[in-house]
């Protein structure tokens, strides 16, 4: 029996081949649950004479080893080779990735933020998920003021009230919460209202925020930041004009309009022949919002505006439909790849 073992010690020893489907055969012979060689010499252990038994044992496991040793380093060597007889050629550029394009609301909130940053702006990102005193309470909206219904709020729970946020203004409250003044800062970011889906509006849009809190910060200083603005982002030749408005937030309120930059102020259909757009609301901080935030408003005051991106990019871009930007269609979206 010993022999016998030691013989297929040197057949295994001697075997080689490069065919995975003889390897196949090869592992069956040997290790086969049912007729394997080794499965049958492990059965007839329990028939050998005691005194036996050992080398036996040591014989079998030795040729046991050698068998999946065998099959190991054969499996490598014939898929190596197969690899290396491929005919590659490593010479050839890889295939090409197409680059993605900025979708055309990030470019605007890019552009627009690096103008206001290049002012001493820092960009910040609050929470979209707001609650009833960051977005309304806190911002000088009373309860029951005929303002909040200027912005169908959609509700994600009721008393206490958790909504979307309906504009970004909450982020002015987020940030001065815990920084003290000098606070110069915008925000992007998304917003929220119920309103039908039309080529006009949408129930979510961006907006970008600024506010600009300090000592001795004035109407003029809102003038002249805003001019330089409009003259950076719309132009060196355009003009700005301010009309009185109403936010519940600041007070004064205005709203800003620019001379329409495609027609250069002449008259078209998209400022629908006045010359002007309106591009923005603004004012100086409500003194009530600063105190809200525990900022002292007999020391400081400040001044705030916001925007609304897609609107933005619409007038820049000659876009005709809000919905456009959220439909993912390539047609649209590749457009913007070169800006
Ligand atoms: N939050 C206003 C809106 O959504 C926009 C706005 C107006 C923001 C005046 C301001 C501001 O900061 O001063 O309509």
């Amino acid at each position: 029996m010993i022999d016998k073992i030691k013989q297929h010690l040197n057949e295994v020893e001697l075997f080689t081949t490069q065919s995975l489907k003889e390897l196949e055969e090869f592992k069956n012979k040997f290790l086969s649950k049912k007729k394997g060689i080794l499965t049958e010499f492990f059965a007839e252990f329990k028939n050998i004479p005691k005194e036996e038994k050992k080398e036996y044992g040591q014989v079998l496991n030795q040729l046991k080893n050698k068998v999946e040793e065998k099959i190991k380093t054969l499996k490598e060597e014939i898929e190596n080779k197969s690899f290396s007889d491929t005919k590659l050629d490593l010479t050839l550029p890889g295939p090409y990735l197409t680059l993605g394009s900025k979708h055309p609301v990030n470019v605007v909130i890019e552009e627009i933020t690096q103008i206001f940053e290049k002012m001493g702006y820092i960009a910040i990102h609050t929470n979209e998920i707001e609650d009833d005193w960051h977005n309304f309470s806190a911002l000088n909206f009373p309860p029951e003021h005929p303002a909040r219904d200027m912005q169908d709020t959609f509700f994600i729970e009721k008393n206490p009230d958790v909504v979307l946020r309906t504009h970004t203004s909450n982020g002015q409250i987020r940030y001065m919460e815990n920084h003290k003044p000098p606070i110069k800062i915008v925000i992007p970011g998304r917003t929220f209202r119920n309103e039908d889906i039309s080529a006009r509006s949408h129930f979510m849009f961006h907006q970008i925020e600024g506010l600009y809190v300090d000592e001795n910060v004035s109407f003029v200083d809102l003038k002249q930041t805003l001019m330089h603005f409009a003259k950076e982002f719309y132009g060196e030749h355009t003009k700005v004009r301010f009309r009185p408005s109403y936010f519940p937030f600041t007070e004064p309120s205005a709203e800003m309009d620019v001379t329409c930059s495609l027609c250069g102020g002449e008259g078209c259909k998209v400022c629908k022949y006045t010359g002007w757009l309106e591009v923005l609301g603004c004012g100086m901080v409500d003194p009530n919002v600063l105190t809200n935030v525990g900022i002292d408003p007999n020391k400081y005051s400040g001044f705030a505006f916001g925007m609304g991106i897609e609107r933005t990019a619409m007038l820049r871009y000659g876009i005709k439909d809000i919905r456009y930007f959220f439909e993912n269609d390539l047609r649209f979206l590749s457009q913007f790849n070169n800006i």
